[in-house]
């Protein structure tokens, strides 16, 4: 894979932001350019054996969800996490089969496992986390519920790198696309902390009868021009570095990743920009001596194919937006001025009454700090929808199953 190369960043404390790069080359070969950056595909495959993959699933059809799986590059574990309805027809059944079929005609490995599965509650409490689970005594429904289940198990199998790839994305090529600028990006980024987000190059819709290529999401606009302003109003200057505030498709070191607080829903995306800044921009004092003398690369890449996925319409895109902004103005590192405008956007596009707050997002603890060994002996025993299909075993080849009892990590925050 070839990328432009990226010449500025910008800095808060140890967070440094790179400008977007461009993919030049999908399939780069080995020879150098001038203002570009390849990467072999050895180092990729080097990465991508060490990288899970978390497709966040619920209620997508099983062809889109079998065109997803295919995209997802052979030595990358899948953990498939699910919300799908249970009855009148049991969907997660549905999917668990579709995963378990794929990894047997493939001779790979992957994880599923649904969200509201009662077992899964009870694992999550026992391992230190009972912040997540709901009235009804299970896990609370959620986008960014459901990553944080999967970078648990992601952190079980003891592989260094984690990304998210949508379950609802019609073009299996983008998902190739997605893991293997994750894996190009984490190897040019050579940290033990660091986050790779994708801005996708265009999404096609239909008007008039025609396909027109929208280059940027009703979402991010308005998020990422917050999330820059936050930015201008510490540095003084105006910026637009950050143009990846809601990217669903990113990746990260587990190292970087098990010390994040993940946000519930969709606030999950741009708070992670905001965790960034908290622990590490220098403004709280940081905790993590080892990161703030690292320094935490945030490489944003604009990819090639198109992003076509499903159309959930404009309520929930304005539920996205207004997530992005409640997490924003909670945030105890943002400046008053832009608290104050971000209230009077909010009254102005009719979300909030006159006099009135935002509301608080859901914030969880690390996953680092969860006890691993608790979490997965509990889902072992209790979680019957905890499924760990091997296509090697299966094939009566060597068995290769994605988690290792006797070599879980320990508690890392
Ligand atoms: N397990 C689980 N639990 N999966 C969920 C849940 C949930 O509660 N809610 C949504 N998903 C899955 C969907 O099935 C889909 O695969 C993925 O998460 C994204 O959800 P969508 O509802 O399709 O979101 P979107 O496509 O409008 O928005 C995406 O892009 C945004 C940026 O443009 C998401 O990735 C957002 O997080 C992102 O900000």
């Amino acid at each position: 894979m070839r990328l432009a190369d990226s010449f500025r960043s910008e800095r808060f404390g140890a967070v440094r932001i790179h400008e977007l790069q461009r993919v030049i080359e999908l399939d780069s070969g080995t020879s150098t350019g001038a203002g570009s950056r390849i990467v072999a595909s050895d180092a990729l495959r080097a990465i991508e054996s060490q990288m899970v993959i978390v497709v966040p699933c619920m209620n997508e059809t099983r062809g889109v969800i079998e065109g997803v799986l295919s995209g997802i590059p052979h030595d990358c574990l899948i953990v498939l996490v699910s919300n799908s309805d249970r009855s009148p027809v049991d969907r997660y059944e549905i999917e668990a089969q579709t995963v378990e079929q794929f990894c047997r005609l493939a001779g790979r490995s992957a994880i599923a496992v649904h969200q509201r599965d009662p077992g899964v509650a009870g694992a999550f409490k026992a391992a230190g986390m009972p912040e997540l689970i709901d009235d009804e005594g299970l896990v609370r429904a959620g986008k960014g519920e459901a990553m944080l289940i999967g970078m648990a198990l992601a952190a079980m199998t003891g592989r260094r790198y984690l990304g998210y790839v949508d379950a609802d994305n019609y073009v299996p090529g983008s998902v190739h696309e997605y893991c293997k600028v994750y894996a190009a990006g984490l190897h040019l980024a050579d940290s033990p902390y660091s986050m790779v987000r994708i801005s996708w190059h265009s999404k096609p819709k239909l008007r008039d009868n025609r396909l027109f290529f929208s280059r940027r999401g009703r979402s991010s606009a308005i998020t990422n021009e917050w999330l820059n302003r936050f930015l201008a109003e510490y540095s003084g200057f105006g910026t637009e570095v950050i143009a990846t505030g809601n990217a669903g498709e990113h990746a990260m070191t587990l190292d970087l990743g098990l010390k994040l607080r993940l946000a519930g829903g969709f606030a999950v995306e741009p708070y992670e920009y905001l965790d960034l800044f908290e622990q590490f921009g220098g403004v709280l004092e940081s905790t993590n001596a080892d990161v703030m003398a690292n320094s935490v690369p945030v490489l944003q890449i604009e990819t090639r194919n198109p992003h076509f996925h499903d159309n959930k319409g404009e309520e929930h895109v304005q539920g996205m937006r207004m997530q992005a902004l409640n997490v924003l103005y909670h945030s105890p590192v943002t400046l008053p001025a832009v608290r104050q405008a971000i209230v009077d956007f909010m009254v102005e596009q009719g979300a909030l009454g006159i006099g009135q707050e935002p509301p608080r997002e859901r914030v969880y603890p690390p996953v680092g700090t969860l006890d691993l060994d608790l979490l997965y002996d509990a889902l072992d025993a209790e979680a019957l929808s905890f499924r760990q299909p091997d296509g090697r075993a299966a094939e009566g080849l060597s068995a290769a199953p994605p988690i290792d009892r006797s070599a879980i990590p320990r508690r890392v925050a």
